[in-house]
């Protein structure tokens, strides 16, 4: 009896470069599905494997690691990318070559693709009540920092709208390039704490994060009083960045390691077996996990990797996701997710302080930018440990 076939597919995520940290947990959370998958049989008797390549972080690899993957490899589903920049190489192939591609992290909005699947959160689910939060917590006068590229200075577009409204002050407005030395960030964050912001909006991304948080704690910023909020620093970032520097610092996101729920416990005890920590285990490594798990799901139904098939089959599918249930909104291929808002204690492990009630519909063009939207009330959390 000859062995079944592999369904592969292709993995683009940097191991290497300013943002491997976050990408490492986004491929470790893929292939964590991926083990799962198989080891209840695959789909439809055959096995999933993925064929990943490292684009170093170099934004102009990805586009030609998905040619690749698509040309030479034969592959039409691929799974990969962090930051926005990335994606936008990719894009333009997968449309071309009529490939299907899983986006596993949040971005700024105002892109759709028939080709594209979205699974992190859009400025609706995050930036909006993220905006209320810091408001109604710390005050009106924010400070934005971000990288210098295009997620950050759309993000910060959409940030100013939302807090205009609800009667916010953008102090200033400023972009770190990716070869910032220790002095740049230093100077950064000494022009920061004297302007007395009342909290600071980061789009600060990878491994210039890290540094960032460090110099604004050793500079003598305080997150207890004036913290840095964000969308994307994460478990594995606040580790690096470590548990002093890091106290008090806010990250608004659909999931969090600290969730405790058995959907979440189950997921971790998971990933522990197969990786030996939990370190890693991020809000963009649940994406790339979920995505997978809802890939699987697809295929099953539909038995061949045809990118239509596949694609009408995800529309409106739903996973029981370790955030909770998410599904995928079939008006623009991006995702139904969680929002939640957490907050670094003094023992360096995010405390979630407030939960949105029910699963955000993504808003990926913000048709529907109202602060006060009542989709947006949160309840306060009170948390047990996982
Ligand atoms: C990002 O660049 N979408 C984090």
């Amino acid at each position: 009896m000859s062995i079944p076939e592999n369904w592969k597919v292709g993995i683009l995520f940097s191991t290497s470069g300013v943002t491997s940290i976050i990408e490492k947990s986004q491929l470790n959370g893929s292939l964590l599905a991926i083990d799962e998958i198989n080891a209840r049989g695959g789909v439809r008797g055959r096995k999933i494997q993925p064929i990943s390549y490292n684009p170093g972080s170099v934004v102009s690899r990805y586009g030609e690691m998905a040619e690749k993957l698509i040309v030479d490899d034969k592959i039409t589903v691929l799974f990969g990318c962090y930051m926005s920049s990335s994606r936008k190489e990719v894009l333009p192939v997968v449309e071309r070559r009529n490939a299907l591609f899983f986006y596993p992290t949040l971005y700024e909005g105002f892109e759709y693709s028939p080709n594209v699947i979205y699974g992190g959160a859009t400025p609706n689910q995050n930036s909006v009540p993220l905006a209320n939060y810091l408001m109604n917590t710390f005050g009106k006068r924010i400070f934005f920092v971000g990288s210098d590229y295009i997620y950050p200075h759309e993000s910060n577009r959409v940030m100013r709208n939302v807090l205009r409204q609800g009667g916010g002050e953008i102090l200033d407005e400023r972009y770190l390039s990716f070869n910032t030395n220790s002095e740049g960030f230093a100077k950064i964050a000494r022009e920061i704490l004297e302007m007395k912001p009342d909290a600071i909006f980061s789009t600060v991304v990878g491994q210039m994060c890290i540094d960032f948080y460090s110099a604004y704690h050793e500079a003598g910023g305080d997150g207890d009083t004036c913290p840095i909020a964000s969308l994307t620093a994460n478990e594995a970032e606040i580790a690096a960045i470590g548990t002093e520097a890091a106290f008090g610092h806010i990250t608004a996101a659909p999931y969090f390691r600290a969730i405790n729920s058995p959907a979440n416990r189950k997921f971790l005890k998971a990933y522990n077996q197969k990786f030996g920590t939990l370190r890693d285990v991020t809000s963009c490594c649940e994406a790339a996990y979920s995505q997978m798990h809802m890939f699987a799901a697809a295929l099953e139904e539909v038995g061949e990797m045809d990118t239509e098939g596949l694609h009408d089959a995800l529309l409106c599918s739903a996973f029981d996701a370790p955030q909770g249930q998410i599904k995928i909104d079939p008006d623009n291929n991006h995702t139904y997710l969680q929002s939640r808002i957490a907050r670094v204690d003094e023992s360096g492990e995010f405390v979630i302080k407030t939960k949105v009630r029910r699963a955000i519909k993504p808003d990926p063009y913000l048709v529907y930018p109202e602060i006060h939207d009542q989709s947006f009330r949160t309840q306060k959390v009170v948390q047990s440990k996982p």
